[in-house]
C-alpha cells in the first residue's frame, strides 16, 4: 500500500499557536490581564536550553508574558522549592513549568508536588493526573499527549471504538496518552519493555503511538495497513553519512519502512515535536481562564 498522509506537525502547530494567540487576545481584552508562563531551568543541559528558549519566544509571540528562571546545576532542593512557592503566590504567573530532568540532588516528585495544580501547565501534578484518570473536564493535560490527540482527531478519523496501542508507559507520555485515548472510547493497550509478542500487538493497532525512546524500534511490518502512526521519539543517532562525528534525529518508528503501510504518519523531526510547545501555550491560556473564572476556550 502506498500514499500515507505525512502529518505536517510544524504547520499543524503553527495553526494551533495562531488560534491560541487569537483567543489570548480576546481574553486580554475582556479580563485586562495578560496570561503569564514561568519556566524554570536548573542546570545547563543543551537540549533543555534550546526548549526553554523556544518556549519563551513562542509565549511572547502568542501575546503572553514569559518569565524565565535559570538556576545553577548545584541549586538545592530547598532553593528550588522556595522559587516554586514564590511563583505559586505570584498573580502575574498563571502557568509554571519546571524543565525536566532535574539534577540528582533534587527530588523530582517533591518539586512537581509543590506546584499549585491550578498553575500546573505540564499536567504532572498528581491532582491533574487523577483528574485525567477519572475523565474530569478541568484536568490540566500533559502537553505532548495532548498534541498527539489533536493530531489523531484530525488525521485518524473517528476514534471511538478503534484499537489503539501506546508503546511506552512513562508518566509524561505513555500513561496520559492511554488515558486520553480511553476517554475518546478507544480500546487501549499499553505495551512496554516486558510486553510479549510486541510486533503482533502493534499489528492489531489501528492507532499506534510510539513513545519509548528507542531509535527505529517500530518496523515496517509491525504497522497494520492504513493505521495512523504517531511517533513521539526524539533520538539522536550517529550520522557518518553527514560527516565524521555528525548526528541526526530519528524517531521510535522506522519512518521509511512504515510510510508504505500507514494511512497517516508523523515524521521526526517535524511531527509531534512542534506540538508540545503549542499545547503548553494552550494550557497557559486555559490556566489563566480557570484562574479568572472565565470559561475555557475551545482550542
Ligand atoms: N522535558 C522534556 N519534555 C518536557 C515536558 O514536556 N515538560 C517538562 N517540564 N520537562 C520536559
Amino acid at each position: 500500500m502506498n500514499g500515507a498522509t505525512i502529518i505536517d506537525g510544524k504547520a499543524f502547530a503553527a495553526d494551533l499557536r495562531a488560534r491560541v494567540a487569537e483567543r489570548a487576545a480576546a481574553f486580554i481584552a475582556t479580563s485586562g490581564t495578560t496570561p503569564g508562563l514561568a519556566v524554570v531551568l536548573v542546570g545547563e543541559d543543551p537540549a533543555s536550553q534550546v526548549y526553554v528558549r523556544n518556549k519563551a519566544k513562542q509565549t511572547v509571540e502568542c501575546g503572553m508574558r514569559s518569565f524565565e528562571h535559570r538556576l545553577s546545576v548545584e541549586t538545592s532542593q530547598g532553593d528550588l522549592l522556595d522559587l516554586v512557592h514564590r511563583l505559586n503566590a505570584d498573580p502575574a504567573v498563571n502557568g509554571i513549568l519546571v524543565q525536566l530532568p532535574l539534577p540528582p540532588q533534587i527530588d523530582e516528585a517533591a518539586v512537581l508536588a509543590a506546584i499549585d495544580p491550578a498553575k500546573d501547565v505540564d499536567g504532572f501534578h498528581v491532582v491533574n493526573t487523577g483528574k485525567l484518570a477519572v475523565g474530569a473536564a478541568d484536568a490540566m493535560v500533559p502537553c505532548t499527549p495532548l498534541g498527539c490527540l489533536m493530531m489523531l482527531k484530525h488525521y485518524g478519523g473517528e476514534l471511538s471504538g478503534k484499537r489503539a496501542l501506546v508503546l511506552g508507559r512513562s508518566n509524561i507520555v505513555g500513561k496520559p496518552m492511554a488515558a486520553l485515548l480511553l476517554k475518546e472510547s478507544c480500546t487501549v493497550t499499553i505495551a512496554h519493555s516486558r510486553t510479549r509478542d510486541l510486533a503482533d500487538e502493534c499489528r492489531r493497532a489501528e492507532i499506534l503511538v510510539a513513545a519509548v525512546g528507542r531509535p527505529h524500534m517500530v518496523k515496517g511490518d509491525w504497522v497494520a495497513p492504513g493505521a495512523t502512526v504517531i511517533d513521539v521519539g526524539i533520538n539522536r543517532i550517529p550520522a557518518p553519512e553527514k560527516g565524521e562525528g555528525k548526528t541526526r534525529l530519528v524517531g521510535d518508528v522506522d519512518f521509511d519502512a512504515c510510510v508504505g503501510h500507514a494511512g497517516a504518519i508523523t515524521p521526526v523531526p517535524g511531527g509531534v515535536g512542534p506540538m508540545t510547545i503549542a499545547c503548553l501555550l494552550r494550557n497557559t491560556l486555559v490556566a489563566a481562564c480557570d484562574q479568572a473564572g472565565v470559561a475555557r476556550p475551545e482550542i
